[in-house]
């Protein structure tokens, strides 16, 4: 016997039930958004693999470890995108949006994205994520726009206890000063380093402090924090953004050891935890990329935006014990009493739902009690029930579930009546 298809590790089915939640989340998202005036895109799942190898940076695990190369007979090298910050900006630059009358240009995405990585709770291999990218100003007022928007959603929906992390990794050039100080203390001790931050210290020796690894974290205590290292531009960009986020109200904590995994961010980086949901306790990252959109080879504009895994919010609400409100229930079932009756049930059915009821019948040719049974399930507000008599008058026995209260009425007031008693 050959062994059943099985769905994709890393990947889920998200079934009916579930689904109005993600429903319920998106919306909600997308009201926000519009409040602070952010238009949403939609990109392909699939770009050229060398978006991301520029976009993202060739030596991140992200484009090393877990990109998905796609096969195709074309001469495309294609991958499903692992983030969504790139094919924003490819299309920024294709479609020439810097020369867009509204600038900065705000756009937001909810989709899903792919990782080759080790699935666990809250990691995925297909996930989806919502994220902002706000291209064309380097106003640190804009820094804390994003930050607080990402926030202020998840306050919205009730969450508590967050905290930001918050750092400036410099421009390229601060990046250059700080380099030297690093190494003078990272290359004494190289080879007692595990093996990703031997392998990082050459190309991104930023990243080692960022290593999660005990011993790495002890033998780099004293390492030169990229902090001493900023231009007076970009600590003032640094504390203009910190005075902001304050003005606001919302805490943060300096971290300078946070370095985001992907190339892109210059000055501006961050994330957004929360302890309860352990091994994966990052919620939300972001930052300021502004040499992303040149490095593609656009206009020069600077960027700013994060992204945050909708699984890990709704993980996130879960360990918080906040219920998603999903309405169910229909508004009227239609029960057929006489097989006769049949043609009259599709039609008035069909009737119910052009004037805008929510309504089923059976299909199962199942006995009354049994399509009552059903009604029930559903959630019904109310039943109508066809028999004999009714056919043979041309009405319906109209039943409001809440109340028990039944009346007959003509088959062509049918729909109207309900409408008014559903308004
Ligand atoms: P990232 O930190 O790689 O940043 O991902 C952002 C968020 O996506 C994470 O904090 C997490 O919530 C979610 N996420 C990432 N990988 C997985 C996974 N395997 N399973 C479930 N959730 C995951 C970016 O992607 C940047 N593009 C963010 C950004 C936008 N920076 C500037 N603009």
């Amino acid at each position: 016997m050959s062994s059943s298809i099985k769905i994709p590790r890393g990947t889920q089915d998200l079934m009916p039930g579930q689904v109005e939640k993600w429903q319920y989340v998106e919306n909600k998202i997308r009201d926000i958004c519009a409040r602070y005036n952010y238009d949403e895109i939609r990109t392909p799942l699939f770009e050229q693999v060398e978006l991301f190898l520029r976009g993202v940076g060739e030596t991140t695990d992200v484009v090393q470890k877990e990109i998905y190369r796609l096969e195709t007979k074309g001469e495309e090298k294609l991958a499903l995108r692992p983030e969504g910050t790139a094919g924003v900006v490819r299309s920024f630059i294709e479609k020439k949006l810097y020369g867009a009358a509204n600038q900065p240009q705000k756009l937001f995405y909810i989709g899903p994205m792919y990782r080759y990585e080790r699935p666990q709770a809250g990691r995925f291999r297909q996930f989806h994520q919502f994220g902002v990218e706000v291209i064309g100003a380097t106003d640190p007022a804009v820094d804390a726009e994003v930050i607080s928007l990402a926030m202020r959603i998840y306050q919205a929906f009730g969450l508590t206890g967050l905290s930001v992390e918050i750092n400036s990794v410099g421009t390229i050039e601060d990046r250059k000063s700080h380099r030297a100080a690093l190494l003078d203390v990272l290359n004494p001790v190289r080879e007692e380093l595990c093996e990703d931050c031997r392998s990082r210290i050459d190309r991104n020796p930023l990243r080692v402090l960022d290593c999660k690894n005990n011993k790495c974290q002890t033998l780099t205590k004293d390492a030169p924090s990229i902090l001493e290292h900023l231009s007076d531009e970009s600590k003032e960009h640094f504390s203009t953004v910190l005075s902001y986020l304050e003005g606001l109200g919302i805490p943060y904590n300096v971290n300078p050891r946070l370095v985001r995994g992907l190339d892109y961010y210059t000055r501006t980086a961050f994330e957004i935890k929360m302890a309860e949901i352990g091994a994966v306790e990052t919620l939300c990252g972001g930052g300021r990329y502004n040499g992303l959109v040149a490095e593609l080879g656009g206009e020069d504009s600077p960027g700013i935006g994060f992204a945050f895994g909708v699984e890990r919010l709704l993980l996130a609400l879960e360990k918080q014990n906040i219920e998603i409100p999903v309405a169910t229930g229909i508004d009227c079932y239609v029960a057929i009493q006489t097989p006769d009756a049949k043609g009259q049930a599709f039609v008035l059915v069909d009737q119910l739902r052009q004037a805008g009821i929510s309504a089923e019948m059976d299909y199962l040719d199942r006995k009354m009690k049994a399509q009552f049974k059903a009604a029930d399930r559903l959630e019904a507000k109310f039943t109508v029930v066809i028999g004999e008599s009714e056919l043979a008058n041309n009405t319906v026995v109209l039943k409001e579930m809440a109340t028990g209260e039944q009346q007959e009425v003509p088959a062509t007031e049918l729909a109207g009546l309900l409408s008014s008693k559903l308004s």
